[in-house]
C-alpha cells in the first residue's frame, strides 16, 4: 500500500471575499500535492470554508444576510475563484471543499469536545472546567470587543468601542475554559524534538518563546445569547464553541473523525502523515492551540505545521481595499494565464518569507522565464523538428568516427555532461520540493533550461543543416533539447499543469504526466521515431504597456464605483467625521427592524405604564415586548396592528418579565411632555418583513 500524504490550507473566513492570499495558499497546497502524487503517495487535499462566529455572523447582520446565506456566497464566491484557477475537484484539485456548518462536522467537533472532556491535561488536571470570561461588552454592538476592536482616550479608566466611540462595561460571562497552562511543558518538548513539526525554523523559535512565556487558560465556548453562530457545547445548550476549536478540527471531521459520514475518506489513514500550510498569522492557533486539543483528545499530532510569509505590494506594503494597492483575482484570472500566476507565485516568494506582487514583476517573469525561456525553448525545438526533421524526434546518439565533427560545432559528443546537469537538476527539483523549496527547486530548472538555449545557440542548428557530415550532430541537439522538454514537463507538472501537458502531448506523447513520477525520469528513454504533435504556443509574450494600461482602466472604473457609492456604502473602517452627525449605511443595517402584527396586548398587573405585547414577527413564536403605553393606548385595540419592531434588541427584564425588543414609535410633544404615536403601515405588508 502506498503511503499517505495529507495537505490542508487554512478553512478561509466567510465573512469576506476571497483575494490573492487565498488564492495563494491553496495554489502551494494543489502544487505539493501533485507533486507527491506523481511521488506516488496516496493523496489528499483539503481546502474550505471557516463559517461560525460572531465575525460571520456580524458579516451577515452588516449584509443583511442571514450567517446561512452569508456562508453560502462566500464559500461559492470561493468556489468560483479555485475553478477558474483550476484547483477544484474536476482539475486535479482539492479533494474536499470543507464547511464548517456541515452537520457531520458538528458531529466530530463535538465529539473531540467530548473526548478531551474526558482525559486529562499532561499534569493530570482535567482538560475543561468551566469559570467565568471577561471582558469588555458594547452594550449598542451587544459584543464583547477585542484588543483592535475598542481604545482608550486619555485620561480614561475604560476603554471605548471604536465604532460607537462610547465607554464599554466590564463583563464577565459564563464559558468553559481549556486547561491551556497544563500544556507548556507538553508543547516545548514536542515541538523542540520532533523534526520538521514546525517549520520553517525562524517560526518554530517563535512560537517556542511564546510557548516559554507562560500560556493562560482558554476560553473555549460563549453564551448562546451573546455568539449564537456556532457548533453547540456537547451537554449544554446554553453555549457554543469558541470558533477556533471548531474550525481546527475540521481537518479531522473531514477524514472521518467523530462522524460516519465520512468515515470511509479514513481517518487512520491519512492521520499518519499531514501537512497544515498556513500563514503566519495564524502559526499560533495551529501550533499552541491545536496541538494542545489533539494531544488532550488523545490524538497524534500533525507532522508539519508550515507558516509561509505573507504577500505585500511592490513597495512592501500590507495589501488593503483603502490604500488602494489590492492585487484583484478576477483581474489576475482576466489577463494572465493560471500557470503564469501559479508559476510566478511558487517562484518569487521564497516559501517561508514574505514578497512582494506586482501585475508588472509578474509581467516581467512571465515573458522572461515563460514566454522567452521555457517557451522559446519550447517553440524552437518544435519548429526546427518539423523544419528539419519532417516533425520526428531523431536518434540522438553519434557514432564515434562523428565526434570530431560535433566538438567543431561546440557539441559535447557523447552528451554525458548534460545528462549529468540534468539529472543533477532533476536531483535537485526533487529535494527542494521535498523540502517546500519551491523557489530554488525551479529556479534549478531554470538553470537547464539555460544550459540547452546555450547548446542549441552554439551548435547552430541552421548552420549545422547545411553540412551533410553533420547530420548526426543535428540529430544530438535536436533529440537532447527534445528529451530535456520531456522531463521539464514532467517535473514541472504540479506548477503548471496545462503547460505541462501541452508540452507533454507536442512532443508526440500520451501518457498521463499527472501520474509520472519525476524520479522514474531515465535518460534517453524517449524513443528516435516519435512523431511530434501540434505544435502550439505555450506561453504567448504578454505586451506589457497594452495589459498594464487595460489594468489601469479597469481599476480607475473600479474605483470610481466605489466612490460613487461612498454616500450609500462607506468604508465601515474610515474614520468617522466629526462635524457631521451622520451614520453609515452599515450602521444603519445593525439595526433589525422588522413588521410584526399584535396578537396579544394586555395590561399588567401593578403598573401602570407597562403594557405587554404578543408580536409576531413571522417566527417560530411571537416575541414578548414591553412597551410604556399603557397610558395612552387601549391594548385591546392595539390586537391585529402592523407595527415594527426593532428585532435585535438585546433582551431585557422589566418587572420579571422579559422583553424581546422594541415597539416604534414617533413622539408627539403636546407639552406636558412626550406622548408615543405607534408606527404602523397603510400598505398590506408581510409579518416579518425587514425595513431597509
Ligand atoms: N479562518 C481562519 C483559518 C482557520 S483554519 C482552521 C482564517 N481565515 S482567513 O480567511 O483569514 O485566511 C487566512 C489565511 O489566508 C492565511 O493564513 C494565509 O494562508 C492566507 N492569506 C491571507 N492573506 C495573505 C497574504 N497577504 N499573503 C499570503 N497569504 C495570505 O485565518
Amino acid at each position: 500500500m502506498s503511503q499517505t500524504f495529507y495537505i490542508t490550507t487554512p478553512i478561509y473566513y466567510a465573512n469576506s471575499l476571497p483575494h490573492l492570499g487565498h488564492l495563494y495558499t491553496t495554489i502551494v497546497a494543489d502544487a505539493m500535492r501533485r507533486y507527491k502524487r506523481q511521488r506516488g503517495f496516496d493523496t489528499y487535499f483539503l481546502t474550505g470554508t471557516d463559517e461560525h462566529g460572531i465575525n460571520i455572523q456580524r458579516a451577515a447582520e452588516k449584509a443583511g444576510r442571514t450567517p446561512k446565506e452569508q456562508t453560502d456566497y462566500i464559500s461559492g464566491e470561493l468556489k468560483r475563484m479555485f475553478r477558474d484557477f483550476g484547483l477544484d475537484t474536476e482539475h486535479g484539485g482539492y479533494d474536499v471543499f470543507m464547511r464548517t456548518t456541515a452537520p457531520f462536522h458538528y458531529e466530530g467537533s463535538q465529539h473531540i469536545w467530548r473526548e478531551i472532556a474526558k482525559g486529562k491535561t499532561p499534569k493530570g488536571n482535567d482538560p475543561i472546567y468551566k469559570g467565568f470570561y471577561e471582558g469588555w461588552f458594547c452594550a449598542p454592538c451587544a459584543e464583547y470587543k477585542s484588543e483592535d476592536e475598542y481604545f482608550t482616550p486619555d485620561g480614561s479608566e475604560v476603554p471605548f468601542c471604536l465604532i460607537h466611540e462610547r465607554p464599554l462595561d466590564k463583563v464577565s460571562e459564563e464559558s468553559y475554559f481549556f486547561r491551556l497552562s497544563d500544556f507548556n511543558e507538553f508543547l516545548i518538548d514536542k515541538i523542540e524534538n520532533t523534526p520538521g513539526l514546525v517549520r520553517p525554523e525562524a517560526r518554530k523559535n517563535e512560537v517556542l518563546s511564546f510557548v516559554r512565556r507562560g500560556l493562560q487558560d482558554l476560553s473555549i465556548s460563549r453564551l448562546k445569547s451573546s455568539v449564537s453562530w456556532g457548533v453547540p457545547v456537547p451537554g449544554d445548550e446554553e453555549h457554543v464553541m469558541y470558533v477556533w476549536l471548531d474550525a481546527l478540527t475540521n481537518y479531522i471531521t473531514a477524514i472521518g473523525y467523530g462522524n460516519e459520514e465520512r468515515a470511509s475518506i479514513g481517518f487512520e489513514k491519512y492521520w499518519k502523515n499531514v501537512v497544515h500550510l498556513v500563514g503566519k498569522d495564524i502559526l499560533r492557533f495551529h501550533t499552541v492551540y491545536w496541538m494542545s486539543f489533539l494531544h488532550a483528545a488523545g490524538l497524534p499530532l500533525p507532522s508539519t505545521v508550515y507558516a509561509h510569509g505573507m504577500w505585500l505590494d511592490v513597495d512592501g506594503r500590507k495589501m488593503g481595499k483603502t490604500i488602494g494597492n489590492v492585487i484583484e483575482v478576477d483581474v489576475l484570472h482576466e489577463h494572465f494565464q493560471v500557470d503564469a500566476v501559479r508559476y510566478f507565485v511558487l517562484r518569487e516568494m521564497v516559501f517561508g518569507q514574505d514578497g512582494r506582487f506586482g501585475y508588472e514583476n509578474l509581467i516581467e517573469r512571465a515573458n522572461a522565464d515563460l514566454a522567452s525561456g521555457l517557451g522559446n525553448l519550447a517553440s524552437r525545438t518544435f519548429s526546427m523538428l518539423t523544419k528539419y526533421r519532417e516533425g520526428k524526434v531523431p536518434a540522438g546518439k553519434i557514432a564515434e568516427e562523428n565526434y570530431i565533427h560535433a566538438r567543431r560545432a561546440g557539441l559535447d559528443p557523447d552528451g554525458q555532461e548534460l545528462v549529468s546537469v540534468v539529472t543533477h537538476a532533476r536531483d535537485q527539483f526533487c529535494r527542494r520540493f521535498d523540502n517546500f523549496e519551491f523557489s530554488q527547486g525551479l529556479e534549478a530548472l531554470w538553470a537547464v533550461i539555460a544550459r540547452v538555449d546555450k547548446m542549441i545557440s552554439d551548435a547552430k542548428p541552421w548552420e549545422l543543416i547545411k553540412d551533410e557530415r553533420q547530420s548526426e550532430t543535428l540529430n544530438a541537439v535536436l533529440y537532447r533539447a527534445t528529451e530535456t522538454l520531456r522531463w521539464l514537463a514532467v517535473m514541472l507538472y504540479p506548477v503548471m499543469p496545462d503547460a505541462s501537458k501541452s508540452i507533454y502531448s507536442q512532443i508526440g506523447l500520451d501518457g498521463d504526466v499527472s501520474r509520472l513520477d519525476p524520479a522514474d525520469l531515465r535518460w534517453s528513454e524517449l524513443a528516435a521515431e516519435t512523431a511530434i504533435g501540434e505544435t502550439v504556443g505555450v506561453f504567448p509574450r504578454i505586451d506589457r504597456s497594452k495589459v498594464m494600461s487595460e489594468i489601469q482602466q479597469e481599476t480607475e472604473k473600479r474605483q470610481e464605483v466605489t466612490e460613487e457609492q461612498k454616500p450609500l456604502v462607506p468604508d465601515a473602517s474610515a474614520a468617522p467625521n466629526e462635524e457631521e452627525n451622520f451614520i453609515s449605511i452599515d450602521d444603519f443595517l445593525k439595526v433589525e427592524l422588522r413588521v410584526g402584527e399584535i396578537k396579544v396586548a394586555e395590561r399588567i398587573p401593578n403598573a401602570d405604564k407597562l403594557l405587554r405585547f404578543e408580536i409576531d414577527l413571522g417566527e417560530e413564536k411571537p416575541r414578548q415586548i414591553l412597551a410604556g403605553l399603557a397610558e395612552y393606548y387601549e391594548p385591546e385595540k392595539l390586537i391585529g396592528r402592523k407595527v415594527v419592531v426593532v428585532a435585535n434588541l438585546k433582551p431585557r427584564k422589566m418587572r420579571g418579565l422579559e422583553s424581546q425588543g422594541m415597539i416604534c414609535a414617533a413622539s408627539l410633544e403636546d407639552g406636558s411632555g412626550p406622548i408615543p404615536a405607534i408606527a404602523t403601515f397603510v400598505e398590506d405588508v408581510e409579518i416579518g418583513a425587514r425595513l431597509k
